[in-house]
């Protein structure tokens, strides 16, 4: 074989292995992030940029067994004037005008004959992040965790939290 074949072979070599890359790449990422929402809201920007707490929007953690979604009227306390001008605050206006809750597509459940309630956890001390990861870091909210029966009883285990059948199967 002559110079010129083998770098050509050579050139294919690469780019076969480059596309490959990309889409094994791209696959993950895809797999990396949580479902599209009604509207695009993104943590990073309320957390990083805006600056705001977790229990700003979701306020029941530490009194209930749901840590709650916000309702419209707490986006609206900024948005009635901020960055009104970006499509996607038009489309929550509208929601509000129209007096319509948005229907958040949910990330997180555990099946129906297991108890979890957040009230424990958060008087506990255990930080959202353990179970949640960083969402300051999740433009779109997804599930790091696995939420597995193994999960949540190592660390009761190692919390010295109960682990009979009864706490978590009522
Ligand atoms: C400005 C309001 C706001 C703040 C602040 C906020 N969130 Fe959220 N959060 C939302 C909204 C709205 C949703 C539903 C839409 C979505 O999933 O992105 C949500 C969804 C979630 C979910 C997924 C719920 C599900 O469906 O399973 C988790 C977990 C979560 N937030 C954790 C946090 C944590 C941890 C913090 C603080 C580090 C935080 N959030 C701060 C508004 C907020
Ligand atoms: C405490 C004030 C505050 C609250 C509460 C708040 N936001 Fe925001 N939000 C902001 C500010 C400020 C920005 C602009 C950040 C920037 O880009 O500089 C923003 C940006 C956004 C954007 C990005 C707009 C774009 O296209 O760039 C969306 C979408 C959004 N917010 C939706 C929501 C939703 C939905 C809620 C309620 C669940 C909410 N926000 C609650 C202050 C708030
Ligand atoms: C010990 C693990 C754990 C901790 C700590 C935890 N969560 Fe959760 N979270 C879960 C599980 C499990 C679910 C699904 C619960 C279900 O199906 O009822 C969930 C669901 C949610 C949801 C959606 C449903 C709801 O309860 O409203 C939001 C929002 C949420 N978590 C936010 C938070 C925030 C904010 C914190 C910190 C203040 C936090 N979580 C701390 C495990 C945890
Ligand atoms: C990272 C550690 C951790 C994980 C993960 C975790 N828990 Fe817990 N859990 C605790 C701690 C700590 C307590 C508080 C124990 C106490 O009050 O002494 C607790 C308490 C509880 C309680 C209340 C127990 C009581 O005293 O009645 C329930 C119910 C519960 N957890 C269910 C779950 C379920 C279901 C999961 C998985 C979906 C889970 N937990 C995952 C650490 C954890
Ligand atoms: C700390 C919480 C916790 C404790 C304690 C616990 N479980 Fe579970 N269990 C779960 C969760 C969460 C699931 C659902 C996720 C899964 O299937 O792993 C589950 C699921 C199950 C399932 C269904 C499995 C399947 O494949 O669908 C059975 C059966 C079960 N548990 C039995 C038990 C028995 C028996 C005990 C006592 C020895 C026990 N659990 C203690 C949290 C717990």
């Amino acid at each position: 074989m002559n110079a010129k074949l083998w770098l050509s072979a050579l050139v294919a070599y690469f780019l076969f292995f480059g596309a490959l890359l990309f889409l094994v790449a791209h696959f993950r990422d895809a797999e990396a992030t949580g479902p599209a929402q009604p509207i695009a809201f993104s943590h990073p920007v309320h957390i990083d940029t805006v600056g705001l707490e977790c229990n700003h929007c979701h306020r029941t953690a530490d009194r209930s067994r749901h840590a709650g979604i916000p309702t419209v009227e707490i986006c609206m306390e900024c948005h009635a004037s901020a960055a009104t001008d970006r499509a996607e605050i038009q489309k929550l206006t509208r929601y509000w005008e129209e007096e319509r809750e948005i229907v958040w597509e949910r990330v997180h459940a555990v099946p129906w004959h297991v108890y979890f309630a957040h009230k424990p956890h958060i008087r506990a001390a255990v930080e959202c992040r353990t179970c949640h990861g960083d969402v300051e870091y999740q433009p779109r909210i997804r599930q790091v965790r696995s939420l597995k029966m193994g999960w949540c009883v190592a660390c009761h285990r190692d919390r010295e939290a109960p682990t009979d059948c009864w706490v978590c199967h009522k």
